[in-house]
């Protein structure tokens, strides 16, 4: 039995369909596409050549083939700045006038899911790779000492030094990842309870002193006495911490670096400036990426995991906020984050 579809009926099929769909006539033009086609392809209009979408000639092959009767799919890669790969399914659905099939093409953009599936297996082999280096190391004076220093005291000790050193890289790895997770798991569920911005402050202030003594740096607070937050004190304690520790250990030797607290609108705002190297615009967009550093050695060095800045800013997105990084090469950097003000409801009356 054979159907006769009117435009308007091939029109209603594609707008039906949930994925990014399209019809063309036998001689390629296209006679109905969809919202979500539109946001795939930016050239798809009706009444256009297919040809004005997709050039590649594997997709015009496919197309070929299902205008003969046979379903066929085939993937289309758009280049530029940001690479997106298209996978499209053909199907012959009808005559158009009796003048050859008109073909459905359905669109999946699958740039997304291949960015994930890259990260994720990215994130296994950095993982693996920053667990393995102190292992190595480990391994290497066991088998020293077992060997040729078994009986040497003063390289003993020694060893047994560096070794709690790798031991303890490993352990704070962990719990790097886990903390991670464990923010990634609650990061839909902002916290609830009312928090002092100005207490988690004026308390890491405190708490990094010492190290801050250690490298000659000199550290200035200015908040206001209260800034009353909805957000769970530990986890700004731990973006404030991080973010702190990085101003003194890559910019802070025998510097300043600053740390100021505000209520801007709704929302209370923390920033750490330092007066350091600044960094690289391109590395900027890319420093709350797990693992990325801007100098691997260097971060290793000073027992860094390159996890700091995407655990805080997983923090920051739990808290419905926002996290800002400005740098300068040659003056500093700045960072910055906020968290939404305390509801009225929740102000704790003393
Ligand atoms: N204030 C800063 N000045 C210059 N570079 C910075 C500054 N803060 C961060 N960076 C760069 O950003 C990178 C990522 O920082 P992040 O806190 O995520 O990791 P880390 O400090 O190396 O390790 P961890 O925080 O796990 O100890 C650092 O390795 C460093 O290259
Ligand atoms: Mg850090």
């Amino acid at each position: 039995m054979a159907i006769d579809l009117s435009r308007e009926q091939f029109a209603a099929i594609v707008a039906a369909l949930p994925d990014g769909a399209l019809a063309i006539d036998a001689e390629g033009y296209v006679i109905a596409a969809n919202g979500e086609a539109r946001e795939i392809l930016a050239d798809v209009a009706v009444g256009r050549h297919v040809t004005a979408s997709f050039r590649s000639p594997s997709v015009l092959q496919a197309i070929n083939e299902a205008r003969k009767g046979q379903s066929s799919r085939a993937q289309h890669v758009f280049r530029g700045d940001i690479e997106r790969t298209i996978d499209i399914h053909m199907a012959p659905i009808g005559q158009s006038g009796g003048r050859g099939a008109v073909v459905l093409l359905s669109l999946r953009d699958l740039t997304r899911e291949q960015q994930v599936e890259r990260m994720r297996a990215d994130f296994v082999a950095n993982a693996s790779h920053e667990l393995r280096t102190p292992l190595a190391s480990l391994t290497g004076f066991i088998e020293t000492l077992q060997g040729p220093a078994r009986n040497d005291e003063k390289a003993r000790t020694e060893f047994l030094r560096t070794m709690k050193i790798q031991a303890d890289r490993m352990a704070r790895l962990i719990d790097d990842l886990l903390s991670l997770s464990r923010i990634e798991i609650s990061e839909h569920l902002p916290p609830n309870a009312a928090t002092d911005l100005a207490l988690v402050i004026r308390q890491t202030a405190e708490l990094l002193a010492d190290t801050a003594r250690k490298a000659n740096c000199q550290i200035s607070v200015s908040a206001p006495e209260r800034l009353p937050v909805t957000g769970d004190f530990g986890q700004l304690s731990q973006v404030l911490s991080n973010l702190v520790e990085n101003a003194i250990k890559y910019a802070g030797r025998d510097n300043k670096v600053e740390i100021v607290g505000e209520m801007r609108g709704d929302a209370a705002w923390v920033v750490v400036r330092d007066h350091g190297p600044g960094i690289a615009e391109r590395h900027v967009p890319r420093l709350t990426e797990r693992f990325y550093r801007v100098d691997v050695q260097d971060s290793r060095t000073r027992g860094g995991t390159g996890l700091g800045l995407a655990i805080a800013k997983h923090i920051v997105n739990r808290h419905r906020g926002k996290f800002l990084i400005e740098s300068t090469l040659g003056k500093g950097s700045a960072f910055s984050f906020c968290v939404p003000v305390q509801k009225r409801s929740m102000i704790t009356v003393y």
